[in-house]
């Protein structure tokens, strides 16, 4: 699989899902072979707590619905990462996906952390907020970035951070649909 997005909305076809569908459509145009996992729908657990990772870098231990996506995030070529803002932080559906992702950061002798996942990959973002200011989680977001970026070792092919404070749909906002296909031709280019 060239891209694999993971989805930490609930809404099959709310904001954040029609932003990556968007973003995978324009890397499809590229002839990119694309998936998306929608966590809300997958049958798997949060982490376990078991440390297991912590020897077997890259691995995790806990073999669920979540465990294909781990593993084809260490061999696609891109990766997106969408998720709405629920009570001022990122959704916790998307939690569940986080703290499985610790078995993708190896740990460095004498502290800190190394990606797991092979060099080289592009990742892109999406966030979904009712607040009007696209700043005002900027904690959250810039932290989920950093899972992909620090955390994974990829390059960030773009961003998109959609407000709905009128209500408007992301479907219904052509210059942002715009945006995330010309982001979804960036990450596989
Ligand atoms: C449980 C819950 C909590 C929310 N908390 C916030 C919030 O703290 N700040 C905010 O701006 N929007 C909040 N929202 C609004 C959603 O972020 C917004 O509707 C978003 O567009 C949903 O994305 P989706 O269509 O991809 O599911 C919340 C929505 C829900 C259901």
């Amino acid at each position: 699989m060239d891209v694999v997005a993971i989805n930490g909305s609930p809404r099959k076809n709310g904001n954040t899902a029609t932003l990556i569908r968007a973003i995978l459509e324009g890397a499809a145009s590229t002839g990119a072979q694309t998936t998306e996992a929608v966590i809300h729908d997958l049958d798997m657990k949060g982490c376990q707590g078991c440390f297991s990772c912590r020897k077997n870098h890259g691995i995790c231990a806990q073999e669920d619905g979540l465990s294909p996506y781990l593993e084809a995030i260490k061999t696609c070529k891109a990766f997106v990462v969408g998720c709405p803002i629920y009570m001022y932080r990122i959704s916790g559906q998307m939690k569940l996906f986080v703290d499985r992702a610790y078995s993708l950061y190896m740990p460095k002798p004498g502290g800190g952390y190394t990606p797991a996942v092979p060099a080289g990959k592009k990742f892109a973002l999406v966030t979904s907020q009712g607040a009007p200011d696209p700043e005002q989680y900027h904690r959250s977001i810039r932290w989920l970035a950093g899972m992909a970026g620090t955390g994974f070792g990829m390059e960030e092919a773009g961003r998109i951070i959609h407000t709905n404070s009128n209500r408007e749909p992301a479907r219904e906002n052509s210059e942002l649909l715009k945006k995330a296909r010309d982001i979804g031709m960036r990450l596989v280019g």
